[in-house]
């Protein structure tokens, strides 16, 4: 095969050459060489064009690359123990606490809800407000630096006045950024959920009151936290699986986050965390949205200060048309395939997420201010350009 067509390139192009033949020994001779040749041109021309691009498809998708081959390199995390989640409005909290198998306590445990705080006021009003009626304590922390060691202003602090109604049950706490450059963003995260541990003791917890640990944009349902302080057995670390959302209500991603979880505090064993410690998770447990965002400034200081800063491989990621684009089409933000474990898992959810048209179920203060919280429902995907 290789022959016959390194032969026809041969009598194509260097028919000089080639044409020139004496015997059969050096026919075959000079045949090979001007194969050779032929190829050679072909060969390093195609070569010359190929590496570089190899080189830019790479440099461009590499992220995309290893994402896409994850299942060859890593196995998924253990599966969760998945406890059911019974609940209706005209059940008694008696039957509700049964049906999970657990008993009912003469009164509620106390609740404290602690969060980290960077800049999400939208989402932290519709959480306080969510939780508000069975939250004893509300616990916020804020720095003035991100993870990522940017200069943050302390955005809690001089918008307190909006938040009055929690204003009683409020414990509010400042840590100082490190801003030590260079380092990995996970050591200023754990530092000042350090800090937070501190400020929960301040703030008068104590052994058997729930602790609620989970970031802003992840938010229990009211219910969920009812059920948690009436009864009685309820595993000591608990997951809540959260339905995931990213932007707004309206693009459902799936059903997969697991971080929040709630605790029966135990003094001295108790650490604030944001990483798997159980293996217990409630199912239908609240929402999660990601990139909840009013402003486009938001999406960009987001991208910024997030953990994972090696994911903004470009500046025109930055760009806030570009931003406005992804956020009406719901496609990904950082151009990245989705982190799953299973290629039938990552093709099913490639490309952008659908849309939905549900508003059922959303936190109650959403829908009571829908209007001040538009961008939040399905079917308002523009944000404000400030
Ligand atoms: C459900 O409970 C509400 C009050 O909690 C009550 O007004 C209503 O009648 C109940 N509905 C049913 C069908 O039991
Ligand atoms: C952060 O806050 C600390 C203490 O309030 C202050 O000393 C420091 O200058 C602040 N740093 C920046 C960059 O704002």
């Amino acid at each position: 095969m290789v022959a016959e067509g390194g032969s026809r390139y041969c009598s194509k192009k260097t028919d000089d050459i080639c044409g020139d033949e004496h015997s059969i020994r050096t026919l075959s001779m000079s045949r090979l060489k001007c194969i050779i040749r032929g190829l050679d041109i072909k060969a390093s021309l195609f070569l010359l064009m190929l590496v570089p691009t190899c080189f830019f498809f790479i440099y461009m998708h590499g992220q995309k690359i290893t994402y896409f081959l994850r299942p060859l390199w890593e196995s998924p995390p253990k599966p969760f123990n998945e406890i059911p989640h019974y609940h209706h409005e005209n059940v008694s909290m008696e039957n509700l606490c049964k049906l999970h198998g657990w008993g009912i306590r003469e009164y509620p445990r106390r609740v404290f809800d602690a969060v980290l705080f960077s800049s999400e006021l939208d989402l932290l009003k519709i959480r306080w407000k969510e939780l508000y009626p069975y939250v004893t304590e509300f616990v916020l922390l804020e720095s003035n630096s991100t993870f990522t060691g940017l200069s943050k202003p302390l955005v809690f602090a001089s918008n307190r006045e909006q938040f009055k109604f929690v204003e009683s049950r409020l414990t509010y706490g400042k840590v100082p950024g490190r801003f030590r450059k260079g380092e990995n963003p996970f050591i200023e995260e754990a530092y000042q959920r350090l800090a937070l541990d501190y400020l929960l003791k301040q703030a008068g917890i104590q052994d058997d009151d729930l602790l609620i640990m989970s970031d802003v944009d992840e938010i229990p349902s009211r219910h969920t936290i009812n059920l948690l302080r009436w009864c009685d057995d309820i595993p000591s670390i608990l997951h809540l699986r959260l339905k995931n959302y990213l932007y707004s209500f309206e693009f459902l991603v799936d059903y997969n986050s697991w971080r929040a979880s709630v605790h029966r505090y135990q003094s001295g064993k108790t650490r604030y965390a944001h990483y798997r410690q159980t293996d217990h998770i409630l199912a239908d447990a609240g929402w999660h949205c990601s990139f909840c965002f009013r402003r486009i400034s938001e999406f960009i200081f987001k991208m910024k200060a997030y953990s994972h800063v090696d994911r903004v491989r470009f500046s025109h990621f930055l760009n806030p048309k570009r931003v406005q684009r992804v956020i009406c089409t719901g496609a990904d933000l950082f151009d990245m395939l989705p982190e799953e474990y299973s290629f039938k898992e990552i093709i099913g959810k490639m490309g952008p997420i659908p849309h939905s048209y549900s508003a059922v179920h959303l936190p109650a203060y959403l829908l009571e201010n829908a209007d001040k919280y538009k961008f939040l429902l399905p079917g308002n995907c523009l944000r404000e350009r400030d």
